[in-house]
């Protein structure tokens, strides 16, 4: 599935979420959000914490399913995908996350852990072990290919997962707050990459972040408050 520069990846129609509070109370976590991510641009999420930025990406990723409103991926909805294992096997090929931790696997070293999703979908190991070691060498972490998730430092084990969210050339990427754990230049890196992945694969990407530093870098920027958007505009474009 190659996307046409321009054209909605991504759709979400008025979708909500809604989930049950410890207490039993009902915890309106999007409340209706209307939302295209086009091919080949990179979408800056920001907010305070609790407004549903994390939920707007599950929802989004097929992750979570929303309590009422439509998501569509590259034009096909997802209320068509009917069972789990279809929508697993759906998220794995068109999908790439990054989530607040790397979740690798502790057994896998590095390369294995971004080639693993290329070898279930039928790449020659060589070929993907290769794809691997560039992603990896394109976020300045080839040199740790070969070691454990244990032994990496938690800004590398991030890189890591950066790289194994690209492996399947998905054409949607979500990331959520990507470079909490890394330093400024690499943080910037991690956020070039992502961009680089929209603009050479028109990817849709969009980035959940607190960081003001690679602001320049987003195509569109998202405020969001209390489950909605409540504000868009563009980086250099008056607020
Ligand atoms: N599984 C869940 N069960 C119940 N409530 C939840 C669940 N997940 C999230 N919430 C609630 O939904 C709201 C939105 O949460 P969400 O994780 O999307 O926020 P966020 O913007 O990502 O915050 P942060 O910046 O802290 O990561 C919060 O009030 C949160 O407590
Ligand atoms: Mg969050």
């Amino acid at each position: 599935m190659t996307p046409q520069p321009g054209t909605p990846v991504l759709s979400l129609r008025d979708v909500g979420v809604r989930y049950r509070g410890g207490d039993g109370a009902m915890v309106e976590a999007l409340a209706g959000v209307t939302l295209d991510l086009m091919a080949g641009e990179m979408v800056g999420i920001f907010g305070p914490s609790g407004c549903g930025k994390t939920t707007l990406l599950m929802a989004a990723g097929l992750l979570e399913r929303p309590t009422s409103g439509a998501v569509q991926l590259a034009g096909i909805p997802a209320a068509a995908v009917a069972t789990e294992a279809a929508l697993r096997d759906f998220r794995r090929r068109h999908i790439g996350f990054v989530f607040q931790k790397p979740n690798l696997i502790p057994v896998l070293t590095a390369a294995e852990n971004v080639a693993l999703a290329m070898v279930i979908d039928g790449v020659p190991a060589a070929e993907a072990e290769r794809r691997a070691i560039a992603l990896l060498a394109a976020l300045e972490a080839a040199h740790r290919a070969g070691n454990r998730p244990a032994s990496l430092s938690g800004g590398e084990q991030q890189r890591v997962a950066v790289a194994r969210a690209l492996a399947n050339d998905p054409v949607l990427v979500l990331a959520d707050e990507p470079t909490a754990a890394l330093d400024s230049r690499r943080g910037r890196q991690v956020m070039e990459v992502l961009r680089s992945i929209a603009r050479e694969r028109h990817a849709a990407v969009a980035v959940v972040t607190h960081d003001p530093r690679s602001i320049d870098l987003f195509d569109r920027i998202l405020e969001m408050d209390d489950g909605r958007i409540v504000a868009e505009r563009r980086p250099g474009a008056q607020a």
